[in-house]
Parts: structure tokens; C-alpha cells; sequence
């Protein structure tokens, strides 16, 4: 996952890592064990910075930085806690004394299947996916879930053979594995939420006529213009129109 830094990196400048900042001599500094190594970082930084903070670069492991991509997986423990804990590095802040991994891939096999050949039943999902059905009914998944899904459900709607309950189960996740990981079953719980995704898309959603619109609209090149101006914006004015646009609840 990380390999420590040998020079300043001259990396482009969208995969610049920021190194070591100096910090405020205010900020207020805690003790956490990374991989095992015990490092003093500021608080309120997240995992992934505080890693960072120690001169390590994650070379595996980091994506988006946003908590979209699920690349960056990690387990931890508290100081008198027994539990295990789980979280996306980039998004969970550390805490005095936490003893982190991050896990920068979750080692599994993917089915592969072709969208166009099979069928939105129960048995595709029992051909490409079987040992759904050694589900113990633990829980774990669900408890492991940094994106507070239903796991479990979605594991239990997937045996029923519903589609469209897994899919509106499954809808946010990122695909970081942690369910996969601890499962006891040793369930690909991800996985089985994006094929019944895609079969959700490919046969049983609804017909949209807006979404017709739309599609009709962009081959038509309506938003030509719109594009172009967004692929000539700078980065920070692109950020700032990004986080300024309307979003649906
Ligand atoms: S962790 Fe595995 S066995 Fe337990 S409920 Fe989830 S899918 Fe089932
Ligand atoms: S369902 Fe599993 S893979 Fe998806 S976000 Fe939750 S823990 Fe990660
Ligand atoms: S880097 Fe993408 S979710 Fe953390």
C-alpha cells in the first residue's frame, strides 16, 4: 500500500501528494500506531493526511479523497475498545491512540458474465455469485459498512432473488470491500450489488422519458458549448462551480 518517500515527488501536478506540512505550533498533536509504527499527528486530520503527515506516500489505496471511490479501506482500534473498527481513510479523522491499517485492495474474484446473455433472476445471481446462499445471517456486514448500508438485506434480497431491492440497498456503495473482508461467509457482498445493479439497468427499471430527453439532447449536441467552457475552466473554479451546483434529495 505505501512505500516510503526517497525525494520530493515530481509528480503531475493533479497527483501531487502533499508532503509533510509544518503545522501550527497551536495545533493540538496526537499519538496514533500506523501499521504498527507509532506516529504524532495533528488532530482533526483524517487517516489518509495523517499517514501522509509521517512521510509516507500511498501509492495504492487512494482515489478520489472524497469518500466516492472506496479505495481506501481501513481497519482500526481504540484504546480500550476491543472492537474492530472500520473506515475510508480519507474521510475518518484519527483519534488519540488509534492503531489503523489501511488495506489498499481487497483480494476477490469478479464474475464475468455478459449483460446481453443472461437473465434478471434468482439464478443468475446463484450462478455468478453462490456462496450468497451461505449467508449465517451475522450481521457483520452491515456493522462493517462505512456507508451504513443494509448489507445484510441486501445479501438476504439477492437470495430472494430481488433485483430491485438490492439495488436500491446497494445504491451507495463504494466498493471498498470492508463487508467482503469480514464476512464470514466469505461473501462478495460489493459484487453481487453491481450485478444486480446492472441487471436492475438493463431489464427491470422503469422507461424514462426525461432520460430519453436528456440522451437525445446530448447526441444532438446541446450541451456542445457548456463542455467546452468547463474543459477550459480552471481547477479551482471548476471545484468551486462543483460544490456550488444544485443537488437533488
Ligand atoms: S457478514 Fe456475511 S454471513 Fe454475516 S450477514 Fe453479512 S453476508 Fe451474511
Ligand atoms: S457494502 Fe461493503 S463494499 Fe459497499 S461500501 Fe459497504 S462495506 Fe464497502
Ligand atoms: S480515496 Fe476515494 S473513498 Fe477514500
Amino acid at each position: 500500500m505505501t512505500s516510503k518517500r526517497a525525494a520530493p515527488p515530481e509528480a503531475k501536478k493533479d497527483e501531487a501528494v502533499e508532503l509533510p506540512t509544518p503545522v501550527n505550533p497551536q495545533t493540538r498533536m496526537v499519538t496514533v500506531y500506523i501499521m504498527g509504527k507509532r506516529a504524532v499527528v495533528p488532530e482533526h486530520a483524517t487517516i489518509m493526511r495523517a499517514i501522509e503527515y509521517t512521510g509516507v506516500q500511498i501509492i495504492r489505496g487512494a482515489g478520489c479523497r472524497e469518500g466516492f471511490c472506496g479505495a481506501c479501506g481501513t481497519l482500526y482500534r481504540l484504546p480500550g475498545d476491543y472492537r474492530i473498527h472500520t473506515g475510508l481513510a480519507c474521510t475518518t479523522l484519527v483519534k488519540d491512540g488509534m492503531s489503523l491499517t489501511q488495506i489498499p485492495a481487497v483480494p476477490m474474484e469478479k464474475a464475468i458474465y455478459d449483460l446481453e446473455q443472461i437473465e434478471a433472476t434468482v439464478d443468475t445471481i446463484k450462478k455468478y455469485y453462490p456462496a450468497i446462499f451461505r449467508c449465517v445471517s451475522c450481521n457483520t456486514c452491515t456493522k462493517t459498512c462505512p456507508q451504513g448500508l443494509q448489507v445484510m438485506d441486501y445479501v438476504n434480497a439477492a437470495m430472494r432473488g430481488d433485483i430491485a431491492e438490492v439495488m436500491d440497498l446497494s445504491f451507495d456503495c463504494v466498493s471498498c470491500g470492508l463487508c467482503a473482508l469480514r464476512c464470514p461467509a466469505e461473501i462478495v457482498q460489493h459484487k453481487v450489488g453491481i450485478l444486480c445493479r446492472r441487471l436492475y439497468g438493463r431489464y427491470l427499471r422503469k422507461e424514462s422519458r426525461e432520460l430519453d430527453v436528456r440522451i437525445d439532447e446530448i447526441r444532438n449536441g446541446v450541451y456542445d458549448a457548456e463542455y467546452a467552457e468547463m474543459m477550459a475552466m480552471a481547477k479551482e473554479a471548476l471545484s468551486e462551480q462543483y460544490y456550488a451546483r444544485d443537488i437533488e434529495a
